[in-house]
C-alpha cells in the first residue's frame, strides 16, 4: 500500500451502452477528488435499431475500453503503478458489456497486483452523489436510468432498503419508447423533453398509473400504450401533435414521479422522525428539468432537501464506480479474480451487506 493520504483507484463501466473509465483519489469516507472522467457514448451505433443491441454494445466496448483506459490515464497524468484499487461495474445490466470491463479489470489487476473491486452499478449511482456534496446517512435515492426507476433508501455503504420499483418499464425506458413511437432520434428522453417545451400539455389526458396504490411502485406501460392509441388515433403526426403529445406524457411523467417522491418522503421521514430528509436523484432521467422542478417543489413542501448531482455523475460514468470503489475498499473489501458478472444483482441482495465489524 502506498504512503499517500489518499487511494487512488482506476473505476470501469461497461453495463450498457456506454465505455468509460475515471481516476479518482480517495481520501476517506465521503470524501474524494476526480482526476479523470472519460466517456464515450455509442448511441450513434445502436441509433438505427431504436434502442441498445447487446451483442453491438459488447463489441463496440471491446474495440474501445483499451483506449477509454488510457485517456483516464492520459487525463489524471498517472500510470498503473499509482494505482492502489481497481473498481469495474460487474452487474447490474448487459452480460456481454458487462464481461469486457470485468474481465479488461481482472486482467490489469492480475498483471500488475493491484487489489480489484467488483462494483455493484446500482451502489454507484446510489452513492455518486457523495462525489461532490456532502450526504450524510441515512438518505433517500430515487434512481431514474434506462434500466431503472426505485427508491431507495441508503442507510450506510452496503445498506440498502428498496421502498419501490417498477412493475414493468424503467423510467427512462418509457421516455424511450415514446420518442421511438413519434419517430424522434435516440435517446428518446432528452428529445421528448425538448419537443415537450413547444407543446400544449393540456391536449391530452393521459393517466396517472397506480396513484391511488399506498406503496412506493411504478408503472409506466399503461401511459405508453395511452400515448401510442392517442398517437394511432391522430395519425398522420403533425410537427404540433408531436409537440403536444411530448408535452401531455412529460406532464403526466412528473406528476406521477412528484406524487411518488411525496409518499416517499413521508415515508423516509415515519423511518427517521429526527432526520431531514436528503432526497438525492440518481440517473439519467435526473436531467430532465420539468421532472427536477416538480421535485423540487414536493421537497420543499416537505422540508426536504433535494441534491441533484452534475449530469455527467447521473449518467453512466467510471468516476461513481471508482467511487463506490474506494468508499469499500476503507472496509478492507476486494473481491477474487473468479468474480462473475451478474446480469441481475438487487441492491438488497445479502453479498452487499458490509460487515462493519472488520
Ligand atoms: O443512467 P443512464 O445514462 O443509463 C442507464 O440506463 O443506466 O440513463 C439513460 C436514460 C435513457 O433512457 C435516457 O432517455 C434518459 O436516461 N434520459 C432522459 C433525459 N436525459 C436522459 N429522460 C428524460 N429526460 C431527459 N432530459
Ligand atoms: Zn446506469
Amino acid at each position: 500500500m502506498s504512503e499517500r493520504a489518499c487511494k487512488r483507484i482506476l473505476g470501469i463501466e461497461t453495463s450498457c451502452d456506454e465505455t468509460a473509465a475515471a481516476i479518482i483519489e480517495h481520501y476517506e469516507l465521503g470524501k474524494a477528488k476526480i482526476l479523470a472522467n472519460i466517456v464515450r457514448t455509442q448511441t450513434k451505433e445502436h441509433s438505427e435499431y431504436g434502442g441498445v443491441v447487446p451483442e453491438l454494445a459488447a463489441r463496440s466496448h471491446i474495440i474501445h475500453i483499451e483506449q477509454i483506459v488510457k485517456r483516464a490515464f492520459r487525463q489524471a497524468e498517472l500510470g498503473l503503478q499509482n494505482i492502489d484499487h481497481i473498481g469495474v461495474s460487474a452487474g447490474p445490466g448487459l452480460i456481454g458489456g458487462l464481461l469486457v470491463g470485468l474481465t479488461f479489470a481482472k486482467g490489469l489487476s492480475a498483471a500488475n497486483k493491484k487489489p480489484f473491486i467488483a462494483i455493484n452499478h446500482l451502489e454507484a449511482h446510489i452513492l455518486s452523489a457523495r462525489i461532490n456534496e456532502r450526504v450524510d446517512f441515512p438518505y433517500l435515492v430515487l434512481l431514474v436510468s434506462g434500466g431503472h426507476s426505485q427508491f431507495v433508501l441508503v442507510k450506510n455503504i452496503g445498506s440498502y432498503q428498496i421502498l419501490g420499483t417498477t412493475i414493468d418499464d424503467a423510467l427512462g425506458e418509457a421516455f424511450d419508447k415514446v420518442g421511438k413511437m413519434l419517430g424522434l432520434s435516440m435517446p428518446g428522453g432528452p428529445m421528448v423533453e425538448k419537443m415537450a417545451l413547444k407543446g400544449d400539455a393540456k391536449r391530452f389526458n393521459f393517466p396517472r398509473p397506480l396513484l391511488r396504490e399506498k406503496n412506493l411502485n411504478f408503472s409506466f406501460s399503461g401511459l405508453k400504450t395511452a400515448v401510442r392509441l392517442a398517437a394511432e388515433k391522430i395519425a398522420p403526426l403533425k410537427r404540433q401533435d408531436i409537440y403536444d403529445i411530448c408535452a401531455s406524457f412529460s406532464l403526466a411523467i412528473s406528476d406521477i414521479v412528484s406524487q411518488r417522491a411525496d409518499r416517499a418522503i413521508v415515508k423516509f421521514n415515519e423511518i427517521f422522525p429526527s432526520v431531514k430528509c436528503q432526497l438525492v436523484v440518481a440517473g439519467g432521467v435526473a436531467a430532465n428539468k420539468q421532472i427536477a422542478k416538480s421535485l423540487a417543489k414536493i421537497a420543499d413542501f416537505r422540508g426536504a432537501k433535494l441534491i441533484v448531482p452534475p449530469m455527467e455523475l447521473c449518467t453512466d460514468n467510471g468516476a461513481m464506480v471508482a467511487f463506490a470503489a474506494g468508499e469499500r475498499a476503507i472496509f478492507g473489501i476486494s473481491n477474487n479474480l473468479d468474480f462473475a458478472a451478474k446480469a441481475r444483482w438487487p441492491l438488497d441482495s445479502e453479498d452487499m451487506v458490509i460487515n462493519y465489524g472488520i
